[in-house]
């Protein structure tokens, strides 16, 4: 006979799933469509808890269908960029705060807040799935709040025409990120409001066309295959080679990209080479009679990896330029050899250095010995704080303590580029950061403290806002490109 008092058994999942949420193992057993979601659920929490993307993305995903994976990214990044507006909406519809560790349903229903406003899913299918993931992961007793708090963001946001509320800078500010607070005292509210808005925006993809190719046959090509093109305006610095794609495609696709004929490359990160070269072409180095001819240029790509900028150096400069291309990390190394083999850009004239800069090495000080380089590009590791909108994981495991950290390895790293440049050479520092902290204090601290004897080289003022040292690009939702820093300096002669 049943005894009414016994409790019945809990399902094989109500034993195995955390009061945290839901691991990876958990949502393996969860069928079609819902298992997609509750992956995403998963990958999303890993990130808040400080996982980067770069290591678990592939292995999430590792066995979706190519349809299953657009559906996941669009779904993991759109909510990661819009997380804390979404979030304002769940809470406004929840009675009470969820405990903190309910931490991860509110992740969930901010994952199916972002399907109701900018997915093209029927709102009862998303709060049907969303429910049932909850469901099936045996937290019956959450079911209802999450089916309540889901009909009400659907129901605000219908009252509101689909839009969500733009926040006020005290909304962020409160939310005591310490990055909100940050680039509030960096930027303040002449700017502030346009870096959130363009955290949250997808941003668009730029390419970098080779020289090999000539841009008007290039163009034709892709109108050939009705693939439309934006030309940068001339309120950015020129950057020749570099076209924005109005539509995201699959890159492989691109008519001349396994021939190497293009790479994808943001408009920053293209700028920064250009405007080197620029000063090169202005020092007279390219000249017929100059340096390139008789005795060949010699850089250091002093942070190199994955190459982006290495193989537009090549790609610019003449070809006999001796590039050092060096990076510390062998495995990051290897995607430069890789970039630059699909490039088809390897050659003799370009060497692949695994070395930590800062350390002695035998090859790079063999070029100090004999004069230095003519020109280093140091695109310094950073807190990649402009590049929030392409991996808004960074918001989430970016902490503060990491700064200084970074700041201290700047120093070292443009203290050791100045030792190996040649009197009258031309030193790039680059970051794709948009913290004082790491760029014109930092440069400040360099000519200063650091002792530094460099001089500051005026560049195009259309690469950014002028700062007391270089240019900062901030990355506003109407301005090309990234968030990136660049300064030029020279060695006095
Ligand atoms: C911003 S990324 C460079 C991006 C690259 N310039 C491009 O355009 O593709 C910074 C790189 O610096 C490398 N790095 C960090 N510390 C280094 C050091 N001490 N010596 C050499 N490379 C270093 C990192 O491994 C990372 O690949």
């Amino acid at each position: 006979m049943n005894n009414p008092k016994k409790k019945a058994a809990p399902s094989s999942s109500q034993k195995k799933v955390s009061k945290k949420g839901p691991s990876f193992d958990d949502v393996k057993k969860i069928p079609g469509q819902l298992k997609t979601r509750a992956q995403v659920l998963v990958l999303m929490l890993e990130v808040q808890k400080g996982a980067s993307l770069q290591h678990s993305l592939d292995r999430a995903f590792q066995d979706f269908s190519p349809q299953e994976r657009g559906f996941a990214l669009e779904l993991l990044m759109g909510s990661l960029r819009d997380y804390i507006p979404l979030q304002m909406e769940v809470r406004k519809c929840l009675a009470k705060p969820l405990k903190s560790s309910g931490k991860w349903l509110e992740a969930l229903l901010v994952l199916g807040a972002y399907q109701l406003t900018s997915m093209n899913t029927p709102a009862r299918a998303v709060i049907h799935s969303m429910v049932e993931i909850v469901r099936t992961l045996g937290y019956d007793h959450l079911v209802g709040l999450a089916n309540g708090v889901l009909r009400g963001v659907q129901r605000n946001i219908e009252a509101a025409n689909g839009e969500l509320k733009p926040l006020a800078i005290h909304d962020y500010l409160n939310e005591g990120h310490w990055l909100h607070a940050e680039l509030f005292k960096n930027w303040r509210k002449e700017y502030f409001p346009g870096i959130m808005q363009g955290y949250a925006s997808k941003p668009p993809l730029y390419m970098r066309i080779s020289r090999k190719v000539s841009m008007e046959s290039y163009l034709q090509q892709l109108q050939d295959e009705e693939i439309s093109v934006r030309f940068l305006p001339d309120t950015v610095m020129p950057v020749p080679q570099c076209i924005q794609l109005e539509e995201s495609q699959r890159v492989s696709d691109l008519p001349g990209y396994h021939e190497g004929l293009l790479s994808i490359q943001d408009y920053s990160a293209q700028a920064c080479v250009q405007a080197l070269v620029n000063q090169i072409e202005t020092e007279g180095w390219l000249q017929a009679e100059g340096v390139a001819k008789s005795q060949p240029l010699k850089v250091l790509d002093a942070c190199a990896a994955p190459g982006g900028k290495t193989a537009a150096l090549i790609d610019l400069l003449p070809e006999k330029t001796m590039i050092h291309a060096v990076d510390i990390e062998s495995s990051r190394v290897e995607r430069i050899r890789e970039n630059m083999h699909r490039l088809n850009v390897l050659s003799e004239n370009l060497a692949l250095i695994c070395a930590d800069l800062s350390k002695p090495h035998e090859i790079i000080d063999q070029v100090a010995h004999d004069g230095g380089y003519d020109v280093i590009l140091l695109d310094a590791p950073c807190s990649g704080t402009g590049v929030i909108a392409r991996h808004p994981d960074i918001f989430w495991c970016r902490r503060e303590e990491d700064i200084q950290v970074l700041v201290e390895t700047q120093r070292h790293l443009l203290k050791r580029a100045e030792a190996l440049l040649k009197p009258g050479g031309l030193l790039m520092y680059a970051t794709c950061s948009i913290l004082k902290r790491e760029n014109t204090d930092n440069i400040e601290w360099f000519m200063t403290e650091g002792g530094s004897q460099l001089e500051v080289v005026p560049m195009d003022a259309r690469l950014g806002l002028q700062q007391a040292y270089g240019y900062q690009r901030l990355p506003l939702p109407d301005s090309d490109g990234d968030g990136f820093y660049y300064v030029l300096l020279r060695k006095p002669r």
